[in-house]
C-alpha cells in the first residue's frame, strides 16, 4: 500500500447484503471503490454485533483493493493476530477501547498491518500527541459508532482541521466514518480528510443484480468534492 492524499472512497459493507458479501464486494470494486471498509462490532464496546475474523478471512479473497478493518471491540489486543491472519491491510482500533492504546498500536504494526486510530465524536485530539508516529490512519467518527445510516455530526469538522495541522507532513490518512453523503463529503475533504467511508450513501438503490447505482453514488460523492 503506497501513501498518497488523493480522495479515496471506502464503502462500508455494513450496508451490503449480509448473505452475499463476496458478490457485493466484487460489485463495489467493479464500480470504482478504492478501499473496502469492514465494520467489526462486539455488542459491548458498541451496541451492535456484526462479525469476526472467520468472516474477514472468507471475504478477503474477494477484495482486490485494500481491506480496511474497523475494530469496534474491547478489548482489542487478544484479537489482533486473528484479524491480521484474516488478511486485513489496515486494522483500526479505538482510542477509547482500553487504557493501553499505545500497546495496541504497537501490536497492530507488529502483526504486519497498517495501524489506524479511531476517535469517537466525544473524544478530543489532546491525547494523541504521543501516538502520531505510530499510526498510518486516524479515523474521525462523525457518528457515534454502532450503526449505519446515522446523521453526520458537524462539530467533527473542526476536529479534522486540528488533526490535519497536527499531522503535518507525516504519511497519515484522515478517514471520515459516518453520515458521509455528497452534502457532507466536501466539508470534511476541505478540512483535510482523504478517505471517506460511506455505507448507506454508496449502497442505496443498488444490488448485486443492479450494481450501477453503486457507481453513480460514488461518482456523486467524488463530483461533490471536486465541485
Ligand atoms: C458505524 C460504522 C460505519 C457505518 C457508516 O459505526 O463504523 O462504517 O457503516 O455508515 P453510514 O455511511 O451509513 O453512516
Ligand atoms: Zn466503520
Amino acid at each position: 500500500m503506497s501513501f498518497d492524499r488523493s480522495l479515496k472512497i471506502a464503502p462500508s459493507i455494513l450496508s451490503a447484503d449480509f448473505a452475499n458479501f463476496g458478490q457485493e464486494i466484487e460489485a463495489i470494486e467493479a464500480q470504482g471503490c478504492d478501499w473496502v471498509h469492514v465494520d467489526v462490532m462486539d455488542g459491548h464496546f458498541v451496541p451492535n454485533l456484526t462479525f469476526g475474523p472467520p468472516l474477514c478471512k472468507a471475504i478477503r479473497k474477494h477484495i482486490d483493493t485494500v481491506m480496511d478493518v474497523h475494530l469496534m471491540i474491547a478489548p482489542v489486543d487478544p484479537y489482533i493476530d486473528a484479524f491480521a491472519e484474516a488478511g486485513a491491510d489496515i486494522l483500526t482500533a479505538h482510542l477509547e477501547s482500553g487504557p493501553h492504546i499505545h500497546r495496541t498500536l504497537q501490536a497492530i504494526r507488529g502483526a504486519g498491518c497498517k495501524a489506524g486510530l479511531a476517535l469517537n465524536p466525544g473524544t478530543g485530539v489532546e491525547d494523541i500527541d504521543y501516538l502520531l508516529d505510530m499510526v498510518d490512519l486516524i479515523c474521525v467518527m462523525t457518528v457515534n459508532p454502532g450503526f449505519g445510516g446515522q446523521k453526520f455530526i458537524h462539530s467533527q469538522i473542526d476536529k479534522v482541521k486540528k488533526l490535519r495541522a497536527m499531522i503535518g507532513d507525516r504519511p497519515i490518512h484522515i478517514e471520515i466514518d459516518g453520515g458521509v453523503t455528497p452534502q457532507t463529503a466536501p466539508l470534511v475533504v476541505d478540512a483535510g480528510a482523504d478517505v471517506l467511508v460511506a455505507g448507506s450513501a454508496v449502497f442505496k438503490g443498488g444490488s448485486v443484480d443492479n450494481p450501477a447505482p453503486y457507481g453513480d453514488n460514488m461518482r456523486a460523492i467524488r463530483a461533490a468534492v471536486a465541485g
